[in-house]
């Protein structure tokens, strides 16, 4: 039988990218999914497709970084399906650039959503969680074990993540919710199209090459499948693997890696940063 079935999901930033491929496989395993972002129209797209498939779809805007948004999401998706019995905090972007062009502003405006949306996202699921003794799962990043020239903001919040994940996995387990972190490498998605304002860029190019991501389709098959196994961590791409490993032992590396011009990626339409 499939894991999820009937299995109430919900999924926050599910308009583009990861979490887009994971209301896919979630779907794919039974279950029945609230789907939520800030983009309507994206959402409405995935969810005919999915209701095309026999799935049971509800979306509803929702902005993490706005108070009150989860909470009217989260009961509408009751109303519709009980209580959740996974959540996906997922909704993130990146501020990439150097210390020195950036604004306090653009720490907070990253840390609002990174890490106040999630949050917020648990926060309000929390209860539900405890009842049905659910799945928490939070998206990290390598960039929460590594943490490169040009992406403070980013990396910080990301190590938040990870840091919080810490200690949720023991706080919650005496309710039975499981916590899982992923800590996905490069990944097929919209992100770096993503403005240091949270603001996609449809005109701009992904900088990674190709043959570096990997299919968002795949890293979901691997997401969900750590999330059915109640897993602590999963480190999503094989590259990220190693560079996690690799940092661990060898932190210095970051200053060799920098010599070869190496550093977090420029952002969107914005001028080379030097
Ligand atoms: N792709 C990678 O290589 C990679 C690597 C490591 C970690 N991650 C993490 O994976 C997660 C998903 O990113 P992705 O790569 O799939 O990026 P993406 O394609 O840009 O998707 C990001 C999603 O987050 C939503 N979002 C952004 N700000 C939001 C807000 N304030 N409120 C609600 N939703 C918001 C976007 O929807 P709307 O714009 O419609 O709101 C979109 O659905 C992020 O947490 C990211 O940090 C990705």
């Amino acid at each position: 039988m499939d894991k999820f079935q009937n299995k109430h999901v919900f999924i926050t930033g599910a308009s583009a990218g990861i979490g887009a491929a994971l209301a896919h496989e979630f779907a794919s395993q039974g279950a029945r999914l609230t789907l939520t972002a800030r983009r309507l129209h994206l959402l409405e797209g995935l969810a005919q497709d999915l209701i095309a498939r026999g799935t049971e779809v509800l979306v509803e805007t929702c902005d993490v970084t706005q108070d009150g948004d989860l909470e009217r999401a989260l009961e509408k998706a009751r109303e519709r399906f009980g209580k959740v019995d996974v959540v996906v905090a997922n909704a993130g972007f990146g501020v990439v650039g150097k210390l020195e062009n950036l604004k306090l502003e653009d720490y907070r405006r990253q840390f609002e959503t990174n890490v106040f949306g999630v949050l917020r996202t648990i926060q309000c699921s929390l209860e539900d969680l405890k009842q049905t003794r659910g799945s928490l799962v939070l998206l990290g990043s390598v960039a929460g074990y590594i943490s490169l020239p040009n992406a403070s903001p980013y990396a910080m919040s990301k190590f938040a993540i990870r840091a919080l994940a810490d200690s949720l996995w023991a706080e919650l387990a005496p309710y039975g919710i499981a916590v899982t972190l992923i800590s996905p490498g490069f990944v097929e998605s919209s992100i770096r199209k993503v403005d240091n304002q949270g603001v996609f860029q449809r005109a701009s190019e992904d900088p990674m090459p190709p043959w570096l991501l990997m299919p968002a389709s795949r890293a979901a098959r691997d997401i969900v499948r750590a999330v059915s196994r109640r897993r602590r961590e999963r480190i999503v791409t094989f590259h990220g693997k190693i560079f996690v490993t690799l940092f661990r032992f060898f932190p210095w590396l970051i200053r060799l890696i920098t010599r070869f011009g190496i550093k977090g990626r420029n952002e969107p339409s914005s001028p080379a940063q030097t």
